[in-house]
């Protein structure tokens, strides 16, 4: 992913053309990826992951709590229970799994709390660094959160809110019809 900081410094000195291109590719990227419902069995190396993983860690959650927990499914018998956990897998090699942690999260108003919100915005850093990459990956909310714990062995106090088979997309992979559906933005944006 471009990198703010530079994008900042383009402006900064007066590179507005430079800063523009780099926003204009960000967009590319946005528009491009899609959820791969078709993995290659060919696992991503660790350097990839790092880089995938450094995306989630820089991106903002509520005063900086960062109450993420990412586990990263890698071994054959963990993925069988991915399997066995969400039809949503589709032949990923691997697969993350997104938790907040009930020990930082931040409250927010009487009984409710940030987590889902700082958890779905790591995972969107995290999907568009991948996809970056090329990388494919699939956020899935189809799964039972309490059993993928009591399978995998998770703590109490942390919460799986998404899980994301992720891989190289394979040779028939291709979008879904609701990739580039979109509804115009005179119905999802209002100006005050
Ligand atoms: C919160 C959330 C939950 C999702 N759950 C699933 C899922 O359980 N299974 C699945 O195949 N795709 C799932 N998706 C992917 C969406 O269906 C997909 O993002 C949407 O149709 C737009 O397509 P695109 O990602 O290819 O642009 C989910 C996406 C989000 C953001």
């Amino acid at each position: 992913m471009v990198s703010i900081a530079f994008a900042a410094a383009m402006l900064a000195c007066g590179c507005a053309q430079t800063a523009k291109t780099m926003s204009t590719d960000f967009l590319q990227l946005a528009t491009d990826r899609y959820s791969v419902r078709s993995f290659s069995s060919t696992p991503v190396g660790q350097d990839v992951i790092d880089l995938i993983l450094r995306a989630g860690q820089v991106a903002p959650t509520a005063i900086n709590s960062q109450p993420q927990k990412i586990y990263v499914v890698r071994s054959a018998a963990n993925m069988e229970k991915m399997n066995s956990l969400s039809p949503c897998i589709y032949g990923a090699p691997q697969c993350f799994i997104f938790c907040y942690s009930d020990d930082t999260v931040v409250p927010r108003g009487k009984n409710g709390n940030y987590g889902e919100i700082d958890v779905t915005i790591v995972l969107t850093h995290m999907m568009l660094e991948a996809a970056s990459l090329g990388v494919g990956t699939c956020p899935v909310g189809y799964f039972d959160p309490e059993r993928l714990k009591a399978e995998l062995g998770l703590p109490e106090g942390e919460h799986p809110i998404l899980i994301m088979p992720f891989g190289y997309a394979s040779p028939d992979a291709k979008p879904s019809d609701r990739h580039s559906s979109y509804r115009p933005l005179t119905e999802t944006v209002a100006y005050l």
